[in-house]
């Protein structure tokens, strides 16, 4: 994908140059290249890897939307490093998709701040039970006509 900038970082493809890194094994690396839909998440300031933000296939098998997967280390978590690498990415796929989703636990409090701030919907909740998950999710819509979008 195309190379993005923000303030203090830098959102790349990830290559093979990049196994090593402390933020993923190989195989998880491996995956995130031949994938081609992620970004490495990395700081200007040091060239440090510090997460993956992507574009990956959506939760609810809807093929017109890409669901947001997010990551960043836990030493570099609530630094506002998400928040701006999602600002640059919904800004760059408006052309490319007209739905964004956004996939995260019941429990996780903070990813439902994030999907909130950036306009993501409520649409619905895949039960743990019943979709043989680790905890129940809930899943949110962007749509391009919103106004965040
Ligand atoms: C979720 C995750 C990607 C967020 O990245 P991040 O860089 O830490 O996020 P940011 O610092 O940009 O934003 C965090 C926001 O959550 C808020 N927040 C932090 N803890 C919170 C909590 N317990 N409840 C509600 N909001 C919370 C912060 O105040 C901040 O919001 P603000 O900018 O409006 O003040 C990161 O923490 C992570 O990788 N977690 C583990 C993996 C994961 O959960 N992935 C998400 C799957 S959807």
């Amino acid at each position: 994908m195309k190379t993005l900038l923000t303030e203090r970082l830098i959102l790349r493809d990830w290559c093979e140059d990049d196994i090593g890194c402390s933020v993923y094994n190989e195989d998880d690396i491996r995956y995130l290249i031949n994938a081609k839909n992620n970004y490495a998440i990395v700081l200007k300031e040091n060239n440090e890897i510090i997460g993956t933000i992507g574009l990956n296939e959506d939760a609810d098998g809807k093929e017109n939307v890409r669901n947001v997967g997010v990551r960043i280390v836990p030493q570099h978590q609530n630094r506002g490093y998400i928040t701006e690498a999602l600002r640059a990415v919904i800004g760059s796929v408006r052309d490319i998709t007209d739905t964004l989703s956004w996939f995260c636990k019941a429990e996780d409090l903070r990813s439902q701040h994030i999907a909130k701030k950036f306009g993501f919907v409520y649409v619905k909740t895949f039960a743990k039970a019943q979709h043989n998950l680790p905890s129940d999710f809930y899943y949110y819509i962007l749509d391009k006509n919103s106004n965040s979008f």
